[in-house]
């Protein structure tokens, strides 16, 4: 008797292998501009959908908890030496299975439960992992956060060490999920220095802009970086934890496992390894080049047609725009796009303090669209389209823009593959 069906998936699981066609259509007949999201490399999904992902292991290279390990201990440390040589860092983890993981082991190593953190304001552009209420972080430290400037919306260093000598933090965190701007983290190591706090710096969004030279490395500056191998790194989902020195080495390796994880996950051990290997070539400089003169004409663009971004502007892959001067919420705006074939998504914007259905922002990012090959020129068509859309759906009348914007976007998707 064999165990597994030898027949195609369409026919041993139809619905399963319909919503898998109809998520590629998808892919490749809309644009995305979702900051968090990009598009992988055929290699990237080659390593996702190995039988590697068999093999049940737990431990690190050449201490495992069950046998048979020797190819994961090949592909964890080819990962683990390539997110060393490409950040430039002492110790790489790179088994944290997401983002919030990775934080969490940290966490894990540098705070104890009460202990204070102080983080970016979740409306500012901070993380739900940063001490938001309803995340764990919340619930276990007291967490304080700082925000931007109202007139700039840019972090303003004088006001955040303010706040740390009044709140005195056992742990100070920069990086965010909307702050589209450069952070001084030499400012930060000097503020958390200050007050004797330990500095954690999660750039999940900014990863794939430091490994290409185009934003700056937190590395030198940092006690522990984590970041996500998704986003702008265009990886498997899953995290990264980093550091200068092996100061934490020891305590890190046993936050995540066995503190916050239990076995690995090996096929995206080899995915994560292929991404950073792609990510220590040359043309990756390039595209971190590209992604953010789209972003930059994405935002230049928007502006020309009066729709208002925070902070003025762009130093990465993403764009947040503040819909309150059209009276429009996120959500509507996010509907808007959609009927163009435009995926974004509702935000806060600083110092929004309305439920998440009435969000005044709109995040966009460029990552995935600057993947598919759309460079400046077709950054201002979908810009246009952008604005076209806004106004109309401003106005009441979003089918006076939908159909032309509709049109438009695809044939961006067909002169650009997914
Ligand atoms: C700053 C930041 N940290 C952590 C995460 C969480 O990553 P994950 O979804 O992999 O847990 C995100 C995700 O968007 C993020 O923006």
């Amino acid at each position: 008797m064999t165990l597994h069906s030898p027949i195609e998936l369409s026919q041993s699981d139809p619905l399963i292998a319909a919503a898998l066609a109809d998520e590629k259509t998808r892919q490749q007949d809309q644009i995305e501009l979702i900051a968090s999201e990009n598009i992988v490399s055929p290699g990237v999904l080659e390593a996702l959908g190995h039988e590697m992902t068999n093999k049940t292991l737990e431990g690190y290279p050449g201490n495992r908890f069950h046998g048979g390990g020797q190819f994961v201990d090949v592909v964890e440390q080819a990962a683990i030496d390539r997110a060393k040589e490409l950040f430039g860092a002492a110790y790489a983890n790179v088994q944290p299975h997401s983002g919030v993981q990775a934080n969490q082991a940290v966490f894990f190593t540098l705070v104890q439960p009460g202990d204070r953190i102080l983080s970016l304001d979740l409306a500012a552009g901070g993380h739900l992992s940063h001490g938001a209420k309803p995340n764990l972080s919340g619930r276990w430290f007291d967490a304080h956060h700082y925000t931007v400037d109202r007139e700039t919306g840019l972090m303003d260093y004088d006001a955040i060490e303010a706040q740390a000598k009044d709140v005195k933090p056992q742990l100070l965190i920069a990086g965010g999920s909307a702050y589209p701007r450069k952070i001084d983290f030499a400012r930060m190591a000097e503020i958390a220095e200050l007050v004797g706090a330990r500095f954690l710096v999660d750039m999940a969004h900014y990863a794939g802009l430091v490994a290409a030279g185009v934003y700056p490395s937190p590395m030198s500056h940092a006690d522990i970086v984590t970041c996500t191998t998704t986003k702008t790194l265009r990886g498997p989902r899953g995290g990264v934890i980093l550091s200068r020195t092996d100061e934490f080495a020891k305590k890190l390796q046993s936050a995540i496992f066995p503190g916050v994880q239990g076995s690995l996950h090996s096929n995206v051990l080899a995915a994560k390894a292929v991404c950073l290997g792609e990510a220590l070539r040359p043309d990756f400089k390039a595209y971190g080049r590209q992604v953010v003169a789209n972003a930059k004409t994405l935002a230049r663009t928007l502006t020309a047609r009066d729709v208002k971004i925070v902070s003025g502007g762009t130093d990465t892959h993403m764009v947040l725009l503040d819909l309150s001067p059209q009276g429009l919420k996120g959500r509507d705006a996010e509907q808007a796009l959609a009927a163009a074939n435009i995926t974004s998504n509702k935000n806060p914007v600083p110092f929004d303090v309305a439920r998440p259905s009435d969000w005044s922002g709109l995040r966009l990012g460029v990552a995935a669209a600057t993947t598919r090959g759309l460079k400046e020129a077709e950054m201002e068509v979908l810009a246009t389209c952008i604005a076209d859309l806004i106004e109309a759906a401003a106005a009441g009348d979003l089918e006076a823009a939908a159909p032309g914007a509709w049109a438009k976007v695809a044939q961006l998707c067909k002169d650009y593959p997914a």
